[in-house]
Formats: C-alpha cells, sequence, structure tokens
C-alpha cells in the first residue's frame, strides 16, 4: 500500500452550477479551475485553499443529516466579520445538528483536544461545511511546528501546460 499525501477533493451535490460557483467564489474565496470545455462540461471544479471542490449535478439534492466538510481558516475571526458582510448565517449548532460541545456561543464553539475554533455554514443546496481554525497550528511528524505551504497564494495541483489553451482552440467554446 502506499502511503496516502492529503485528501485532494470532495465532491457535493448542487442543482445551480453558477450559483454554486458564485456562492463559493464570494463566501469562501475559491477560484473557479478551467479545465477546457469538454471538462467544464462535465462538472464544475473549484480550488479552495489547497484542496478542490468537485460537483455533481442534481435535480434533487440527498440530503443526509450533520454530513459535511471542513475547512481550516487562516484568520477565524476576519472570516466571521466577513460572513456577517455577506449575510451568511453561521451556528456552533449548525441549527440544531450538533449539540452539547463547543460552550455556550450559539455562533461558535472550541474544541477542547486542540482549542479549535468552529463554526457552521451552508451552501445555496444546504451542504453543510464546518468553518475551523487551529490556533496550534501544525505540526511534522517529528513534532516540529510547520506551515501549511510556502506560498502564501496556496498550492495547486499541476495541469499538462498549454492542455486547456488547446482543448478551447479545438472547440468552438471560447471562453469558460
Ligand atoms: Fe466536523
Amino acid at each position: 500500500m502506499s502511503k496516502i499525501s492529503m485528501i485532494h477533493h470532495i465532491n457535493i451535490q448542487i442543482t445551480h452550477r453558477q450559483r454554486t460557483r458564485e456562492w463559493y467564489e464570494k463566501v469562501l474565496g475559491a477560484e473557479f479551475l478551467d479545465r477546457g470545455p469538454a471538462l467544464n462540461r462535465r462538472q464544475l471544479q473549484l480550488r479552495i485553499g489547497t484542496g478542490e471542490i468537485h460537483t455533481s449535478d442534481t435535480d434533487d439534492v440527498i440530503k443526509v443529516s450533520r454530513i459535511h466538510f471542513a475547512i481550516e481558516v487562516e484568520d477565524f475571526d476576519q472570516m466571521l466579520a466577513h460572513l456577517d458582510a455577506v449575510d451568511v448565517p453561521y451556528s456552533r449548532s449548525a441549527g440544531g445538528s450538533f449539540t452539547g460541545t463547543g460552550g455556550d456561543d450559539p455562533l461558535q464553539g472550541t474544541r477542547e483536544d486542540t482549542g479549535e475554533r468552529y463554526t457552521y455554514i451552508s451552501d445555496p443546496d444546504d451542504n453543510l461545511i464546518e468553518l475551523v481554525y487551529h490556533p496550534r497550528g501544525l505540526e511534522s511528524s517529528a513534532g516540529s511546528a510547520i506551515g501549511l505551504t510556502q506560498d502564501t497564494e496556496n498550492v495547486r495541483w499541476t495541469q499538462i501546460p498549454g492542455f486547456v489553451e488547446s482543448a478551447y482552440a479545438e472547440s468552438k467554446v471560447t471562453t469558460a
């Protein structure tokens, strides 16, 4: 078995690609990943931090209580202020799904083991997203404190050079 290095992407159910793209760009600073016309037709892909979100189109999202994904934010208070500014509600219990832990503040919680701060938001299709911030940071396998990346704008997965340009050139589509 090979060692696993990281989670590459999560795939979420969505009903409206443009609405999803705009929401993730505005609320979480996601970046549209232009894969060329054929791959763009297949699914919407966004980069979010060092990971990716891929999507499955559906007319009817199957909602499963408490299922969510979590993303690490660099500045938790700044993120909460941003959520206020763009009118996205957030809560410690994810609207009553998680109760009894994390303190008394209805808007955010703290976990015992890492001091992690957290809260929950929902995207336009009601996909539940946990926002987390770990004040003690990351450490290497040897226990030394390390940064997540050396690239302040975050790393991204390398595409075949020129792939997107030639995909557009071979098709009649000119933009994403
Ligand atoms: Fe979680």
